[in-house]
């Protein structure tokens, strides 16, 4: 793990940043593409694959277990496993990455068993994995732990098709038991699933390859097991990361007379345009792309009340983008953060940095603006944390040093040299 930081120097309120930024391919829908190469017979070749450490963590974890990857060129992957392969997941590295998890479902579909720890990922509260447990007994595996390790094994050496009622919708989830029923015996169907743009795009991607799946993006998935999937050589383009594009529409809202967003996906990002809209941001919707406007200094921003939700709804990785965007807004606004306990301590940095915001309890915080920022030294305590940060330190008068770049890196490609690209001034300081 790196311990590089990045300096940026703030705009102190200058709407200066201007030309065009560019998309990456999803982090969120790259990495289950990878773990769904486990259900074919044949390469894989995923394109638009981000160059970030998630990616690298994943890909170890396949090498780890016997699993072919081959970097062909920058985002460009081949993914090929073999017909027998390790299924105890490494635990150094599952532990590090949230992701992990969704290999349970493809391992454990196709080798009949699979051991893995409790996964990690970004310090956000507490990450449960006990539908994942739920599920997999339904579809008659069992279930043991040892020392440390779930040991899951399948009766027979095939999982059976089940009805899996999701108690609450989960994205991990829902993509783990889609590629779980591939490969079972029979149908299983997925209740209550999640419709995230990324769980479309693995079913798609899955479909090409030969999987029956009904119902993609709703709530109720319909799998019927079948044979290995085959890909026969066509290649699969990672979606663009709408994660990435709506913090990039905040950064622009904020600080640009005019940025464009290049190659991402409206239509991914509803509900945050509407929220902008409501506030009094100006923006121009192309077909993959945006035009944001950052409007003249004076230029008074509304407050809004914000609730992350499930896709369509608001989405808890733009929740803290948009609370340093109520900054800087005139009057109150209240963030509930409804997903995930514990995602909301990064606001205590900002308060440091001058922002007037208080905690009502661990799943509401009242944002009052506008507040002039100032300059800090911050540790970015997550992925999505940490580029509200950087948007915090751009927007904020005096230098700011950004260290634990690490928790960046994971989930956005070369952001520096992008920034870099817009006028922002930022550089790393490798340690
Ligand atoms: N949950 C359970 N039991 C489970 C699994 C989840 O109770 O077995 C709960 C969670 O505690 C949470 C809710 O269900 O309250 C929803 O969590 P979900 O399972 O959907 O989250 P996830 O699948 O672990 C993915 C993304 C997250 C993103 C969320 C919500 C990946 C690898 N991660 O997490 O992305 O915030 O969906 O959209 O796809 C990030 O990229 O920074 C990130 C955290």
């Amino acid at each position: 793990m790196n311990k590089d930081k990045f300096l940026i120097k703030g705009l102190g309120g200058k709407k200066s940043l201007c030309g065009s930024i560019t998309v990456g391919g999803a982090k969120n829908s790259a990495l289950k593409l990878m773990a769904a190469s486990v259900l074919f017979k044949d390469k894989v070749e995923l394109r638009n694959v981000p160059e970030i450490e998630d990616i690298k963590r994943m890909s170890d974890l396949l090498i780890d277990m016997g699993i072919f990857v081959e970097r062909r060129k920058e985002n460009i992957y081949l993914f090929k496993s073999p017909s027998d392969c390790k299924t105890s997941l490494s635990s150094y590295i599952s532990k590090h990455i949230r992701a992990s998890i969704v290999l349970t479902g493809p391992v454990l579909a196709r080798f009949g068993k699979v051991s893995f720890p409790h996964p990690g990922g970004c310090v956000i509260g507490k990450r449960p994995i006990d539908l994942f447990v739920i599920g997999f007994q339904k579809m008659g595996a069992s279930v043991k732990i040892k020392n440390d390790k779930y040991i899951i094994e399948t009766q027979k050496g095939k999982l059976i098709g089940a009805s899996i009622f999701l108690k609450n919708q989960s994205v991990t989830a829902t993509e783990t038991f889609m590629m779980a029923g591939v490969l079972a015996r029979g149908e299983t169907v997925i209740k209550n699933a999640s419709v995230e743009p990324e769980i479309e795009n693995l079913a798609n991607f899955l479909v090409v390859g030969g999987a029956k799946i009904k119902g993609i993006g709703t709530a109720t998935l319909t799998i019927k097991g079948g044979d290995l999937l085959l890909s026969k050589g066509k290649f699969h383009t990672v979606m663009p990361d709408r994660i990435e594009a709506g913090s990039f529409l905040i950064l622009g809202a904020l600080t640009a007379r005019e940025l464009e967003v290049k190659k991402c996906n409206p239509k991914h990002l509803e509900s945050l345009i509407e929220l902008l809209n409501y506030c009094g941001v100006k923006m121009a919707i192309g077909k993959n792309s945006i035009r944001v406007f950052g409007g003249s200094p004076k230029r008074h921003l509304k407050p809004i009340d914000i609730k992350t939700h499930e896709y369509p709804g608001f989405p808890t990785d733009l929740q803290a983008p948009m609370t340093v965007f109520l900054t800087q807004a005139s009057g109150e606004s209240m963030v509930f953060e409804t997903i995930f306990e514990g995602r909301l301590n990064y606001f205590e940095s900002l308060v440091k940095m001058g922002a007037d915001i208080k905690m009502m309890d661990p799943h509401r915080i009242i944002v009052r603006g506008p507040s002039c920022l100032r300059g800090k030294i911050l540790d970015s305590p997550d992925l999505r944390a940490g580029l509200a940060f950087v948007i915090a330190s751009i927007i904020s008068k005096g230098d700011s040093t950004i260290c634990n770049v690490y928790n960046i890196d994971r989930g956005y490609e070369n952001i520096e040299k992008r920034l870099r690209g817009i006028g922002v001034d930022i550089v790393r300081v490798i340690q």
